[in-house]
């Protein structure tokens, strides 16, 4: 589907389908030239997502409720424009368009209303068809917003923020044997092309060199060799700081040989959701003005059993001489953030670290389906990052990091064990505390755990289901545009 801006008073005939979004109390009104009969407006309410459609003469008119004015926000404006380019898509119609109301641009701004319209609309048309034999190509071509001029640099943007989202998700979709680590690779290696970006890949060879042996022993018992990804935006002007953002990679999670059960094994495709919306990150920042040198660390790579793979007990080192016995193969996600942290504070030494991974089953139990959890090193960047979570819609809740999580965290045979004894519970703070000393000394951290976000729960218009939501991408956009 594109995406095109049109001005109000332009020709409306070419469509055959035209939504009206309508305030709450008030009756759809898509001016003469698309009278319906009153009759068919009967009985709507104008609620938010309440739907009704009718025929004019020679179009469909699309009444779509923006329930009460005080609820709207660019969420729910995201929410609609999916809704709507669902509907059009669903009636079957090859073009469409949507008349913004005035209400939204005043309760949003031009800027903001722009930005999730488009960004609603392009997220709720995306399709995940490519690995059909005969995929069905969508029926809808063009769905055209219909809004002052003004609103142009913000459906600009939010086309920019929907790509760099339908990248993520597109990466998170491929199944293990078809995006494989090597492949993930490629497709950072593919950003470099475009923009002030340029990338470096490191093959099993030079992680050795590196001394991961953290990545290493996760890797082991895959057939796939592992890869660590180096990307790195210049600003055009004088960088305002150095960020590093880390995503875990994990193109497959079997558990290794603390495999894990057999039902929903397939969803541990998606543990490499973490290193899709960093890549989504730069995929956005081919094309955006940000004042800081950005990195994207990325480890990929399988966690799988075998003859080779490291088992329980087995002690490995970091790249820092950090020794750790590893007790649970499956608590894999940490191992490999650890020496990634590593490489960050030895290679980018950057003053800001942001992690995302899909590192804990415990933050889906705790924070479900519509937060992801937040360990912050400062309140600052708590704050940045929660900010920019609730403009994008991606949102954050902050989780406890204490002491005694970092102490139940120490080794018996080794300076430390991938999982922690006795009953401390907190899973997701068990696995920040890992994390925590490998961070780069005097940089802001803050890991996101996005295992409860980053698919599944029930449908939000655009996420929900089977497939990938793209979590995180248009956060870390938002987050380092607005700083
Ligand atoms: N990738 C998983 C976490 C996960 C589980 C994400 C379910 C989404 C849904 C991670 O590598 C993992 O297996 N974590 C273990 C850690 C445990 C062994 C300490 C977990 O959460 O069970
Ligand atoms: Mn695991
Ligand atoms: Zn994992």
């Amino acid at each position: 589907m594109k995406l095109v801006h049109i001005e109000p008073h332009a020709r409306l005939d070419a469509h055959e389908l035209v939504a009206v979004l309508v305030e709450e109390g008030s009756k759809p009104d898509a001016g003469k030239e698309l009278a319906v009969r009153d009759f068919a407006w009967k009985g709507f309410q104008g609620e938010f997502r309440e739907v009704r459609s009718a025929d004019a003469a020679h179009q469909r008119v699309l009444a779509v409720g923006l329930g009460k004015l005080a609820s709207l926000d660019a969420e729910r404006v995201r929410r609609l424009g999916a809704l709507v380019a669902q509907k059009a898509e669903a009636a079957g119609a090859k073009s469409a368009a949507l008349l913004v109301p005035r209400a939204v641009v005043e309760r949003l701004g031009a800027h903001g209303a722009g930005t999730a319209l488009a960004e609603g609309a392009l997220l709720g048309g995306y399709r995940f068809e490519k690995r059909k034999s005969k995929s069905k190509p969508a029926k809808l071509e063009t769905l055209a917003l219909v809004a002052p001029k003004d609103l142009g640099p913000g459906i600009e943007r939010g086309k920019v923020l929907a790509a760099a989202c339908a990248f993520t998700r597109d990466l998170q979709n491929d199944p293990a044997n078809l995006l494989t680590p090597k492949d993930l690779a490629a497709a950072a290696k593919g950003l470099a092309k475009a923009g002030r970006i340029t990338c470096a890949i490191h093959d099993e060879r030079a992680l050795k060199r590196l001394g991961m042996g953290l990545l290493l022993g996760v890797a082991a018992g895959s057939k796939q060799p592992p890869r660590l990804v180096h990307l790195h935006y210049k600003p055009k002007g004088k960088s305002k700081g150095r960020i590093a953002l880390v995503g875990k990679g994990l193109t497959f999670d079997s558990g290794g040989i603390s495999i894990k059960p057999s039902a929903k094994m397939d969803e541990m495709r998606f543990d490499m959701s973490g290193a899709a919306a960093v890549l989504g990150a730069f995929h956005a920042l081919r094309s955006l003005d940000v004042p800081y040198e950005v990195h994207g660390l990325v480890g990929a790579t399988e966690n799988m059993p075998s003859g080779n793979a490291t088992k329980p007990g087995d002690i490995h080192t970091a790249m820092n001489g950090t020794t750790v016995e590893v007790l649970n193969t499956d608590a894999e996600g940490r191992l490999v953030l650890a020496d990634l942290l590593c490489y960050a504070g030895a290679k980018v030494k950057p003053d800001v670290v942001v992690d995302l991974a899909t590192l804990t089953g415990a933050v889906v139990v705790a924070l479900g389906h519509e937060l992801a959890g937040m360990f912050a090193s400062t309140s600052e960047l708590e704050a940045e990052l929660r900010a920019a979570g609730d403009a994008t819609g991606e949102r954050l809740w902050p989780l406890p990091l204490l002491d005694v999580h970092k102490e139940a965290m120490k080794g018996v045979f080794a300076d430390l064990k991938n999982i922690s004894g006795g009953d401390l519970g907190a899973g997701s703070s068990a696995g920040a505390a890992f994390l925590a000393p490998f961070v780069p000394s005097g940089a802001a951290w803050a890991h996101l755990d996005i295992a409860g976000v980053a698919w599944g729960g029930s449908s939000r218009d655009w996420v929900g289901g089977a497939l990938g939501s793209g979590f995180g991408a248009r956060l870390l956009v938002e987050w380092l545009t607005s700083r």
